[in-house]
């Protein structure tokens, strides 16, 4: 049994006074989400900050993304031994937004998933296919191909600790979410990747959709067989709306 997974991607967005509202707005409401995991993940700046406001709650932190680096004169960039160090138990890698605007690669996006890995943070590896590629039905061929250069980097072991999330990059922030037959068809290529090389590890993996999840949307998507839970962006800065969308992982995946 897979437990249901839920993270919230805040991206650039927040100030104190409008993390402590929103963190304030969440607490009641998710005292009632104890069969899914719930992930916030806030900027850099205000990981500790977050990680103060959640202590007594169910809630878990993750960053948005970490350096290949362990350490040194990498001016601006953030390790994984840090994100441990001021709480983070996991961290977004590979979003499309990095993708697309640090021109990350691949290659780069494996290098984070072992550094990550070494210091004991779980990567939530985004992969996905633009809008070109989903037309010209290049969806599989995107995604395996972002998936093969992480597991010829860190192994399928490595595949124990690690989450992944499909997010079609014409779905983020569009308000266009796939629809549940596409979402489907996808995790479950994902899913079977992983099964031709350990069947164990794929039947254990966590699949999560990303992608204008909202309200409206979230249960036809949280019930599919292979989604096993979503990673939230526009969506997360609302409490009301986050934690509703809590509650329908958890009554669709338990
Ligand atoms: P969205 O973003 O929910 O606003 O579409 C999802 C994401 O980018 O992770």
């Amino acid at each position: 049994m897979r437990k249901p997974f839920i993270a919230a991607n805040w991206k650039m967005h927040g100030n104190v006074q409008s993390i402590n509202t929103l963190i304030e707005g969440l607490k009641q409401p998710l005292t009632g989400v104890n069969e899914a995991s719930v992930v916030i993940c806030p900027s850099f700046p205000y990981l500790s900050y977050v990680n103060n406001l959640i202590k007594e709650t169910n809630i878990t932190l993750g960053a948005q993304d970490c350096s290949d680096q362990q350490e040194g004169a990498f001016t601006g960039q953030v390790s994984a031994s840090m994100l441990k160090d001021v709480g983070c138990n996991f961290v977004i890698l590979g979003h499309s937004e990095r993708r697309a605007l640090c021109q990350e690669t691949d290659t780069l996006i494996a290098e984070k998933v072992q550094a990550a890995q070494s210091e004991d943070l779980t990567p939530i590896l985004c992969v996905g296919e633009t809008l070109e590629a989903f037309e010209q039905n290049q969806t599989q061929a995107v995604v395996l191909s972002q998936l093969q250069t992480v597991i010829d980097h860190v192994g399928i072991d490595a595949f124990n600790n690690i989450i992944i999330a499909y997010e079609p990059v014409w779905a983020i922030g569009t308000g266009k979410a796939a629809t549940p037959k596409t979402i489907q068809d996808v995790h479950q290529f994902i899913r079977n990747i992983i099964t031709q090389k350990n069947k164990e590890i794929a039947d254990k993996l966590l699949i999560l959709y990303g992608g204008s999840v909202k309200i409206h949307n979230a249960k036809e998507i949280f019930m599919l067989p292979d989604v096993d839970g979503g990673l939230i962006g526009g969506a997360s800065l609302d409490p009301r709306t986050f934690s509703g969308i809590c509650y329908a992982v958890q009554e669709e995946n338990t």
